[in-house]
């Protein structure tokens, strides 16, 4: 199993091979890409060091598969010049997720969408990855009606320029920003560009790339999304409207018998979803369950996931994974 990484002197690239290594996803070869600038550097796997190499090299070498992070313009050239070749591109951009003939897939809700003709799948936002997690379960029981959700986003969501711009702040180092503000000891509320409606491309994300996880138009989806000074992962308020009625322990229950969910909601002991716990983890922390009281059948929770693992290298490998039992590589 011949695996390129496009991006893989990036944040996600890096925790790309972190997770394929961890999993033990059976690579024969690692190819690791990245960009021009790039080709010659070193990166490890697996305790052995591997050689950037270039995108059209990556091609030559014919991998089963290349799962790119590596931005929406270098997937728009490029994904496609890898499907052509007859490799499967699993892409963590946006820039085919709303594409009508790409499949969007989160594993644990709608894996088997994909078939052996699927050459280029998307990979979610990691922001709405996180929520339809926590969410579908309750929505096949209750049927969601409308979601608000506010987002409070890890730096490491950004890469590696708004990592160094954080520590820089906070060693008080000059250099490059990847922000228009400063984000140490600031919230900043808006999360990549500004769009004709007033939202941000990354609410109107969660809003457009949560219909098509969940194969359902009807849910209406309204999102503020905001970049904190935080690292390990990132954290949601939800608010949940169900059309019908819920038990608050039934919730609970459906919620820890979930795949890939883990539940912390423990008041007592003050136990809920922090980034700090969820940093390095591969789940998703759902917590501070609680009814709604001022409407009916609506549920708030709060939502907590590292971005850089399930928001991304994570649920690609586990793309990379379904695909491999399937003989689809
Ligand atoms: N960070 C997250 O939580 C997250 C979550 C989901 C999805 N994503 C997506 O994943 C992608 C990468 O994010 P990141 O946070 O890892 O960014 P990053 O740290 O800035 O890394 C970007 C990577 O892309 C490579 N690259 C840039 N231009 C290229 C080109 N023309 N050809 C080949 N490689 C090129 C870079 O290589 P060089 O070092 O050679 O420039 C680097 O390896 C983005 O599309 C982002 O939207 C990120």
């Amino acid at each position: 199993m011949k695996v390129a990484v496009v991006g893989a002197t990036g944040l996600v690239g890096t925790k790309m091979m972190q997770v394929l290594a961890e999993r033990n996803f059976p690579v024969t070869e690692l190819l690791p890409v990245a960009s021009e600038k790039s080709v010659g550097k070193e990166v490890t796997f697996k305790g052995k060091t591997y050689k950037v190499i270039g995108m059209q090299d990556a091609i030559d070498a014919k991998p089963n598969v290349a799962i790119f992070s590596a931005g929406g313009n270098t997937s728009l050239e490029w994904a496609p010049k890898f499907a052509a070749a007859g490799i499967t591109v699993i892409d963590n951009s946006s820039a085919w997720r709303m594409d009508t003939t790409k499949k969007l897939v989160v594993p644990e809700i709608n894996a088997s969408v994909l078939t052996p003709e699927d050459k280029i799948i998307a990979n979610p936002n990691c922001s709405t990855i996180q929520m339809v997690v926590a969410l579908n379960p309750l929505h096949s029981k209750y049927k969601i009606r409308r979601l608000v959700v506010s987002t409070y986003q890890s730096v490491t969501g950004t890469g590696k320029k708004a990592v160094d711009q954080l520590m820089n702040e906070r060693n008080k180092v000059e250099g490059d920003k990847a922000y228009p503000y400063p984000i140490d000891l600031n919230v900043i509320p808006q999360i990549d560009v500004f769009l004709e409606n007033g939202y941000t491309k990354e609410e109107m994300k969660m809003v457009n790339e949560t219909k098509k996880i969940l194969q359902d138009d009807s849910i209406r989806v309204t999102a503020t999304a905001v970049r904190i000074p935080v690292m390990g992962g990132h954290s949601e308020s939800v608010n949940v409207e169900f059309e019908n009625d819920f038990d608050l322990d039934e919730v609970k229950e459906i919620l820890s018998n979930s795949s890939g969910i883990i539940l912390q909601d423990n008041l007592k002991d003050l136990i809920y979803p922090m980034p700090l716990w969820a940093h390095e983890k591969d789940e998703v922390f759902v917590g501070r369950l609680r009814r709604d009281e001022t409407q009916e059948n609506t549920l708030n929770m709060w939502i907590v996931s590292d971005n850089l693992r399930k928001g991304a290298a994570t649920n690609a490998v586990q793309i990379a994974e379904y695909l491999a039992s399937k003989n689809m590589l």
